[in-house]
């Protein structure tokens, strides 16, 4: 059976811990061939800097090959419904795309973001399902309506930072912030995802109950505290939100009931350009560590000093994304292989 990397949700938490013990050693000692003759295609439908970057040279390192394709860019456009008849702007259906990269590489990483006009649409992850449904090798999400890379980096990035891999306990405060467009909720459904899965006390903080993410992801945040023994709470308050918080991770995201009209959303959000991290609400945590996913627009969603501050691991947690994406693609070709992984990935 095919494993894929979409969502952590998928794999154990063993699995997990697994695969950022080995990110951890690779970020010792960078170079190896766990990936010799190994390919994987990066499929990117949406722009990056960190998630290209990181991949191409995670690849590299280990000695293996990355390919990145743009479909409608520098590749052809692709049809995800079934029974379409094709005599519009696309070229090829899913279903050839996904085996013939399957007859190419070893794994396909997909990055394709919402279209931000119908979330009952954009929720299926259809571009994402259907590569994972058409390919006969793994798949891993590179950002989709979830970001599990990110995830992991993160995680690895507290975990340096407070010297334990146990965060249990940890006061963690998701926080919403003002951004001019209605963006994405894939780093904050993640960011939920991860915190409440390794037993963090999480506060989503969020201007009002609309911009409460997507119930499938406060589902599994829920699902994820009964297992941890960690804590969920929403709150509109920022005062309270920060007080003694050991993390402070930030993201803009647009409020689901809105989504496609953003003009009806925009007034709202332009009500809350105070959400910004600044280090007044950073002098209410514990000493707290301030993270961000980037790309990030300064004095927007968190002030020059917040960023520039020592307290502030982004940095860390972009670097990290090199050093958790070795681990996983590792895990995934040694699983495909019929090897023991190392990594105690297994059947799900
Ligand atoms: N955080 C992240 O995925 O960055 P990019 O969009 O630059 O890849």
């Amino acid at each position: 059976m095919t494993r894929h990397f979409l969502n952590t949700q998928d794999w154990t938490r063993a699995e997990l811990d697994a695969v950022l013990a080995q990110a951890a050693r690779f970020k010792r000692s960078p170079a190896g061939d766990a990936l010799k003759g190994k390919s994987i295609a990066l499929v990117f439908f949406n722009p990056s800097l960190r998630t290209r970057t990181s991949f191409e040279l995670g690849a590299f390192q280990l000695g293996g090959h990355a390919v990145v394709l743009q479909p409608g860019k520098d590749a052809w456009p692709i049809e995800f419904d079934l029974g379409t008849v094709m005599d519009g702007e696309t070229e090829e259906h899913i279903a050839e795309v996904a085996k013939v990269l399957s007859r190419y590489v070893d794994m396909i990483g997909v990055r394709a973001f919402p279209k931000f006009v119908d979330w009952s649409v954009d929720r299926q992850d259809r571009v994402l399902q259907g590569f994972a449904k058409y390919a006969t090798v793994p798949v891993v999400n590179m950002e989709t309506i979830t970001h599990p890379c990110q995830e992991l980096a993160h995680v690895l990035a507290l975990q340096e930072r407070f010297g334990t891999t146990d965060l249990r306990g940890k006061k963690y405060v998701l926080t919403w912030t003002y951004h001019p467009k209605a963006l994405n909720t894939a780093v904050a459904n993640s960011a939920l995802t991860i915190a409440t899965r390794m037993g963090m006390d999480v506060t989503l903080l969020c201007p009002t109950p609309e911009y409460v993410l997507d119930e499938r992801y406060m589902g599994w945040a829920a699902a994820n505290v009964a297992e941890s023994g960690g804590s969920l709470r929403v709150s509109h308050d920022i005062d309270s939100a920060y007080a003694g918080a050991d993390v402070v991770y930030a993201k803009s995201w647009g409020a689901l009931p809105y989504f496609g009209d953003w003009a009806r959303e925009k007034p709202i959000r332009d009500e809350y350009r105070h959400f910004i991290v600044d280090e007044a609400k950073m002098a209410r945590t514990n000493h707290g560590v301030f993270s961000h996913c980037l790309p990030l627009r300064r004095n927007v969603k968190a002030t020059d000093a917040v960023m520039d501050s020592p307290d502030c691991i982004a940095i860390e947690e972009a670097e990290n994304r090199l050093h958790v994406q070795k681990a996983v693609m590792v895990a995934l070709a040694r699983h495909h292989d019929g090897r023991d992984s190392g990594l105690g990935i297994g059947d799900s």
